[in-house]
């Protein structure tokens, strides 16, 4: 059930952060206030590995904290975009990640006279990232984001812990962050569409925060 009309042309957004920020969890917040589909590269990613249809290196890439290549990454998101449910937009969640995605993105757009309404960047400290990734677990059949200290699982509830959430590889993941994708708040901010957004405090509060930067 959505609780906001979308604007005439509906509205296409991206969620930009460091892991452990909080997209995913914020992002099953916004899809429901907005009824445009969340797209996370990191999602088809893991799915495509359960399936056993990720290549092996790529796998592996993913395993040791680093980006997967652009290729890659552009080609899944140039698919999906395809599909009728984008027709009003979409909330891309970890795409992009880098500035050569970020053109491969607008162009894409471009074909279709499309743009982006706005790059919501979320900011946590790294010292409640590192704590934030390493004690979360999802849900193994509904995806449901949970944190063993902040929102622990309810009893019975499958969870798993995501491979690349061990310490040693979120590290390297937020290392990864800071050297590749930090690059695109100064490319959104140039474009005036960059939207800071504290992301310390009760989930609650953040929701708040985030639906107060949609730009309408
Ligand atoms: P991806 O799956 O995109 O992971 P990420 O960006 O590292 O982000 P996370 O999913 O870790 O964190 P999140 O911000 O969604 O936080 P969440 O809401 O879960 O990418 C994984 C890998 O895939 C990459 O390392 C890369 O290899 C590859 N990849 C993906 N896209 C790519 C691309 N475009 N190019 C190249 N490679 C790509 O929250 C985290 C925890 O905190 C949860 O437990 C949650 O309950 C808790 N929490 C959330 N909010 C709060 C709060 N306010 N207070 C307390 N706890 C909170």
């Amino acid at each position: 059930m959505t609780s906001r009309t979308l604007p005439t042309g509906g509205l296409r957004l991206v969620f930009l952060g460091p892991p452990g920020a909080g997209k995913g969890t914020q992002a099953q917040f916004l899809i429901e206030e907005l009824g445009i589909p969340q797209i996370s590269t990191g999602d088809m990613l893991r799915a495509a590995k359960k399936e056993g249809t990720l290549p092996a290196d790529v796998a592996a890439i993913m395993a040791a904290g680093g980006l997967v290549p652009d290729a890659f990454v552009v080609s899944l998101i140039e698919e999906r975009l395809k599909n009728p449910d984008c027709a009003n937009g979409f909330l891309l969640d970890g795409f992009p990640r880098t500035a050569a995605q970020a053109d491969s993105l607008d162009a894409m757009l471009a074909r279709h006279k499309h743009k982006l309404d706005a790059a919501l960047a979320l900011s946590v400290a790294r010292e409640l990232l590192v704590e934030r990734a390493v004690l979360r677990r999802t849900d193994k059949r509904t995806g449901q984001i949970y944190h063993l200290k902040y929102k622990p699982p309810p009893p019975g509830a499958e969870v798993e812990h995501r491979a690349d959430d061990r310490e040693e590889v979120v590290c390297k993941r937020l290392d990864t962050y800071e050297q590749m994708t930090s690059e695109l708040l100064p490319y959104y901010e140039k474009r005036g569409i960059l939207k800071r957004i504290d992301g310390v405090g009760d989930v609650e509060d953040v929701r708040r925060r985030v639906l107060e930067a949609l730009p309408y």
